[in-house]
């Protein structure tokens, strides 16, 4: 089986989904822009994996970076990645892990330089959150260095809360705060 296009191609079917997903699917209807689920038996499993982890080390100093244990964090059960390929560059990617069946959490979100600021992180969140919630989990929720204000803020925009401060959570000096997004599945 190859990669789901969750974004599909004109002429795919289009798939049911929920209202975020489905506005993005409008949004990228011409094509040149792919959300993408890498799917753990793809051939393109390798290539993927290798340009984000090109990327993550380029974004993220090294006490933040998933670079050296990726493939292993993507290797795990109810572990999924989404990356946004725009004319076949991968331009963002988010990470998300279910590590029970109450809640979900988002391990990493990166959208490259020169494709900030144009939305695509807050489509890659909504699109992860979507997944997320399928699972019929109530809680979603994640660490950030306070200092990452464009990612706070856009957790912030999307409901999220912060939870609580959590000193040393990255290394000796860097903090994190824990956010979380809960939801009522009655
Ligand atoms: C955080 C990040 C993913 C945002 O991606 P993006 O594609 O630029 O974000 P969007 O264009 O979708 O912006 C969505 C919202 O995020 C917030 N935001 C994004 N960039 C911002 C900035 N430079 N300053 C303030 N707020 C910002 C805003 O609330 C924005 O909503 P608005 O456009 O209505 O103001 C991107 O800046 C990034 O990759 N940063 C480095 C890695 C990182 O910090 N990852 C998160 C921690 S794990």
């Amino acid at each position: 089986m190859d990669d789901m296009g969750i974004i599909p191609k004109k002429t795919r079917k289009k798939p049911n989904l929920g209202g975020w997903l489905v506005q993005i699917v409008k949004r990228m209807g011409d094509g040149s822009m792919e959300l993408m689920e890498l799917d753990r038996k793809s051939s393109r499993w390798s290539k993927v994996v290798d340009e984000i982890v090109k990327l993550e080390k380029k974004i993220f100093p090294k006490h933040e970076s998933l670079a050296r244990s990726f493939d292993d964090e993507l290797k795990k059960k109810n572990s999924g990645l989404l990356y946004l390929q725009i004319d076949g560059e991968i331009a963002g990617y988010v990470m998300y892990t279910s590590p029970s069946s109450l809640c979900s959490v988002i391990t990493k979100l990166a959208v490259k330089e020169k494709y900030r600021r144009q939305g695509h992180g807050e489509t890659l969140m909504k699109a992860a959150i979507e997944k997320c919630r399928s699972k019929r989990i109530n809680r979603i929720s994640l660490h950030v260095d306070p200092l990452r204000s464009s990612a706070v803020n856009l957790y912030k925009k999307l409901g999220f809360q912060i939870d609580t401060l959590v000193r040393a959570y990255y290394s000796s000096d860097r903090d994190a705060y824990r956010m979380f997004i809960d939801f009522d599945n009655e």
